[in-house]
């Protein structure tokens, strides 16, 4: 059953893969001529993305960044790809910090789970697709990470075969433009890059999350969230009232965004919130946490784990069967043996990285550094298939060669009681 699930695995990839370097620079491109996501015209936004601030089952939120005289009086229209069922959402218009610019919002609610839809903003013709995360996982599902992406052709190259995986939503572990809390015109250059590569084959455009990073924080450590302006002006729908969250899908995966000390300390409130959070998360199948500073560095000195994140989170993601850990900030690729205090353990927790999504330094190799099963200099970024209750994960590099596969347990039943 593993090998044949794993070859499937393997199979689909590869074709995907081969598609894509077929299409050669293309990929860099536009990627209109399929047909449903048309060229931008004079007032399509050229930076527009969809994310999340709740229930990723019925919810889809748009969100663009532009000057107020173009969008000012417009409506979002959707509807199921489908059916002309339409409905629609005036966007909330606020402004983009250090700029002149707009930042326009608009969660579309009522969806259903699983579904196709389409939306357009006003009477611009550009229809835009997209779909609903499904309430059960019957089928396997795929989704993306990675992290330290910046803007600049490495971090467009992972964004096309990132793209080419077709999978459901992004989710990208901090660094994300490198605008340092200052500079918008970073963060913009960095989503038109998102909005113009990150299109499945389907001409869906993929929802991106996001955790925080040093490089969204002017001083990078222990700042203030008006510190973050971009990151919060973009986020603040789920990062609401603290800089990190969870994100449930259905009832199969929870997403735990943390953040190692940029904005909130490691230790006290954070902590306890994540007891909290991964104790009421204990039966599902796949909770997955996402955080920027790696517990298990590849290439910063192995004590070094930013403000604490080995000291007290790693505890509560081994009581309370952390299925997953995804780490950054290092620039390289990297995955761990299964750990647990601190050994080697078959039932450990798999922590993988390093954020080279666009950045890269040389990392350590496993032989020098033990907690490391695997380690590269490449830019890549990792796919990752839920099928039931097993995961696979698979790194591919900017040219879209395999990395690394591999695939993670099912969490022991003799979950220690809390
Ligand atoms: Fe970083």
């Amino acid at each position: 059953m593993f090998a044949v699930d794993r070859r499937s695995f393997l199979g689909t990839s590869v074709r995907s893969l081969a598609a894509a370097l077929a299409a050669g620079p293309q990929l860099l491109g536009h990627r209109s001529s399929a047909g449903t996501h048309d060229h931008p015209t004079t007032t399509s936004p050229d930076n527009l993305f969809l994310t999340w601030q709740r229930d990723p089952t019925t919810t889809m939120t748009v969100q663009w960044v532009g000057h107020n005289t173009s969008y000012a009086e417009s409506v979002i229209s959707f509807a199921p790809t489908t059916t002309a069922a339409w409905a629609s959402v005036k966007p909330t218009v606020r402004p983009f910090p250090l700029t002149d610019l707009k930042l326009f919002r608009a969660e579309l609610t009522g969806l259903t789970p699983g579904g196709e839809y389409r939306f357009q903003i006003g009477h611009n013709p550009t229809t835009y697709h997209f779909r609903t995360m499904p309430a059960k996982a019957t089928d396997s599902l795929t989704f993306v990470s990675g992290g330290d992406c910046g803007v600049n052709p490495h971090t467009a190259a992972v964004n096309a075969i990132a793209a080419r995986q077709d999978p459901w939503f992004a989710v990208i572990g901090g660094d994300i433009a490198y605008d340092n809390g200052t500079s918008a015109a970073t963060m913009l250059g960095f989503l038109r890059n998102y909005h113009q590569h990150m299109v499945d084959s389907k001409g869906r455009l993929i929802p991106m999350l996001a955790c925080i990073g040093n490089h969204e924080v002017v001083g990078g450590y222990n700042g203030l969230r008006s510190n973050a302006p971009f990151f919060f002006a973009l986020f603040d729908g789920l990062f609401r009232d603290t800089s990190y969250a969870t994100l449930d899908f259905g009832d199969y995966l929870s997403l735990v965004l943390l953040d190692t000390g940029h904005v909130s300390p490691i230790g006290g409130e954070q902590t306890d919130w994540l007891d909290k959070a991964l104790r009421d998360r204990a039966g599902r199948p796949h909770v997955v946490v996402v955080n920027h500073v790696p517990a298990y560095p590849s290439y910063r000195p192995s004590d070094d784990t930013g403000s604490g994140n080995r000291e007290h989170w790693v505890p509560l993601f081994e009581r309370h069967e952390v299925d997953v850990v995804l780490e950054h900030h290092d620039h390289t690729f990297k995955r761990t043996h299964p750990m647990r205090g601190g050994h080697i353990d078959r039932d450990g927790i798999v922590y993988l990285g390093d954020g080279s999504w666009g950045q890269l330094r040389a990392p350590n190799s496993p032989e020098s550094r033990p907690y490391l099963a695997a380690s590269g200099q490449s830019y890549h970024v990792s796919l990752h298939r839920l099928e039931g209750e097993q995961r696979y994960h698979m790194a591919l590099e900017e040219s879209g060669r395999i990395v690394d596969v591999c695939t993670t347990h099912k969490r022991p039943r003799h979950r220690i009681p809390s």
